[in-house]
């Protein structure tokens, strides 16, 4: 199969300015030339191109409601085309509202998908437990059909309705949830891994338990979120929320790995890499090349080694 490219320069999910030039940083960090040495094709679809709306007023206490949900209108239809032309669809953010659409459009194409989302935060606030209104902490509410009920009419949204299963979301990474997002996980029972299952468990156990979680019953399509703030901010410091006691290096790669194994890795959210936020250019690197890392190990790059099909030893 294929891969596509797909990039998403949007940060009005947020406040801090920066965050759209994440895919440009992704990019330079030399993504095409890695995937490249990979076996399959890939297509790089160039930057979507997002339009803020004027006279968008906020919704209670959340800012830019009709352009975030317009630009996440335009995302989910460019995903569904990606995924519906047979390629794995890579989107590089971006903030992490960005989720929504991406969700959303893979959704149109593989109705049975299966979400991890890997992050130090659960991004489940509803505008009425959001302690900032940023959307960005808010996507997965948005896809989640357990929550109908608490989610109120928000302009800009009319066009999808929630779709996604409680049962079919795994969180890894978790170290930074607001007190009515622990409400709604613990309420749904939605299957979290927090750094501490980490450390008791192991990530090796956590990946063993995440995809018998949703896998067990029956091979579903997955999508990975991403959200570089998973990693430690020694890692990843070029982000807009970050938070102590992250993944590292070591474990965040083996999540992917793991993801790749299934053979169900089917669309991925790479997101909130924010170059302006790095105190140097050896930190901004530093966090797009995690970035490429990532998503070449979701894409099967093995710290292994591969075989040369065809080919002699030298
Ligand atoms: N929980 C906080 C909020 O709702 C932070 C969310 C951070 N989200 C992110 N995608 N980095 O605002
Ligand atoms: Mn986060
Ligand atoms: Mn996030
Ligand atoms: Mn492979």
């Amino acid at each position: 199969h294929s891969v596509a490219i797909l990039g998403a320069p949007f940060s009005k999910g947020q406040k801090r300015r920066g965050v759209e030039h994440g895919p440009k940083a992704i990019r330079d960090a030399g993504l095409v030339e890695r995937l490249s040495s990979l076996e399959y094709p890939v297509h790089d679809y160039g930057d979507l191109n997002f339009q803020h709306l004027d006279k968008d007023e906020p919704f209670m206490h959340v800012p830019f409601p009709r352009t975030v949900g317009r630009a996440n209108q335009l995302l989910s239809s460019a995903v569904s085309r990606a995924v519906g032309a047979g390629h794995t669809c890579i989107m590089l953010g971006g903030d992490h509202s960005l989720a929504i659409g991406s969700v959303e459009g893979h959704a149109q194409q593989c109705p049975d998908l299966c979400l991890i989302w890997v992050d130090a935060h659960a991004d489940i606030n509803t505008p009425l437990t959001s302690p900032s209104g940023n959307l960005h902490g808010q996507s997965v509410a948005f896809l989640l059909k357990e929550l109908r009920g608490k989610m109120p009419e928000i302009p800009g949204f009319s066009w999808m309705k929630p779709f996604l299963s409680s049962t079919d979301l795994v969180y890894i990474g978790l170290r930074d949830v607001d007190p009515g997002e622990y409400y709604i996980l613990k309420n749904l029972g939605i299957q979290c891994f927090t750094m501490r299952d980490i450390d008791r468990m192991g990530i090796h156990r956590v990946m063993e338990v995440t995809l018998d979680h949703l896998l067990a019953r029956k091979q579903k399509p997955i999508h990975l979120s991403f959200d570089i703030d998973a990693f430690d901010p020694s890692l990843a410091p070029a982000t807009g929320t970050p938070v102590n006691g992250g993944l590292t290096y070591r474990e965040g790669i083996y999540i992917t790995e793991e993801i790749h194994n299934t053979g169900l890795l089917s669309a991925m959210d790479v997101v909130e890499v924010n170059p302006v936020l790095g105190a140097n250019r050896e930190a901004v690197k530093a966090t797009a090349g995690l970035a490429v890392d990532v998503i070449a190990s979701s894409l099967g790059q093995t710290r292994e080694g591969t075989h040369m099909a065809f080919q002699e030893i030298p």
